[in-house]
């Protein structure tokens, strides 16, 4: 089974990049299963219906999201329709939503979890425990598991790959919007990045406008931030896994440029 996931997809940029881009990833990678995180998806925050139908007509199958979840209203409704989108398993009881799903393509199936860490943002539920729970819940038949953590702390990713080895196919974490080079595949056969990168402007600080970023680190007034409309980067990653076990056999990072010319 080949998987393709896409880091933080921000704002209109983001989404040119992925109307771009994915046609020449689906031609060179050919997934099973093409999965995008949507969480500053609408103008750097949060992500609307319109929208996650514009990145389910460009071929994804699943929508993950993270803090920003429900930063646009519209979601509030809609989230329960959509059995394509999750939002982190660890939010308090009574959120809209849901934070795992199970994804069909053909016979194949592909479990994908949203989780999110607690070092350096809200104080929600325990993520390590959430996940050894959803892990117990799922049924027994599902061998593919993927999990976006999103999570701030490098630490808190790292420590969540370990607690999670031999028990999900992979441990991919969002967020940072900025791509490590730690790709590897654990000893138990998960695979690991500590975080995929973001899919947006490469001219502002991590999607959004560097004027109004640097304006509140320059003065700590209250700022509106705004996605930038620079060229775009795109940051995803590709993974193999063995049909029978669901373990890891390949993980690889995927970066591309506007102007880079190679898959126009
Ligand atoms: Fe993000
Ligand atoms: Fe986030």
């Amino acid at each position: 089974m080949k998987v393709v996931f896409v880091g933080d997809v921000v704002g209109s940029v983001g989404r040119k990049a992925l109307k771009n881009i994915l046609p020449y990833i689906k031609k060179t990678q050919n997934p099973d299963f093409l999965i995008v995180n949507g969480e500053n998806a609408a103008g750097g925050k949060g992500i609307t219906p319109e929208i996650a139908k514009e990145i389910y007509d460009l071929g994804a199958h699943g929508i993950t999201l993270g803090n920003h979840s429900w930063d646009k209203r519209e979601i509030f409704e809609y989230i329960d329709e959509d059995k394509r989108m999750i939002r982190p398993a660890n939010f308090p009881l009574g959120t809209p939503g849901k934070g795992y799903t199970i994804l069909k393509n053909g016979s194949k199936e592909l479990a994908i979890v949203n989780v999110q860490g607690r070092t350096f943002l809200p104080p929600l539920d325990c993520p390590f425990a959430k996940m050894d729970q959803i892990v117990h819940e799922l049924p027994n038949r599902i061998k593919h598991i993927f999990v976006d953590f999103h999570a701030e702390a490098t630490s808190e990713k790292i420590a969540m790959g370990w607690h999670l080895d031999g028990k999900v196919s992979a441990v991919v974490g969002t967020h940072t919007h900025v791509q490590t080079h730690d790709e590897q595949i654990l000893p138990q056969g998960t695979a690991y990045v500590t975080d995929v990168g973001m899919v947006g402007s490469r001219e502002g600080v991590l999607g959004m406008e560097r004027e109004a970023v640097l304006r509140k680190f320059m003065t700590q007034l209250p700022v509106r931030f705004v996605s930038d409309s620079g060229k775009w980067q795109f940051h995803g990653i590709s993974l193999e896994l063995d049909d029978a076990t669901g373990k890891a056999k390949k993980i690889k990072l995927l970066r591309h440029f506007e102007d880079e010319v190679r898959f126009e």
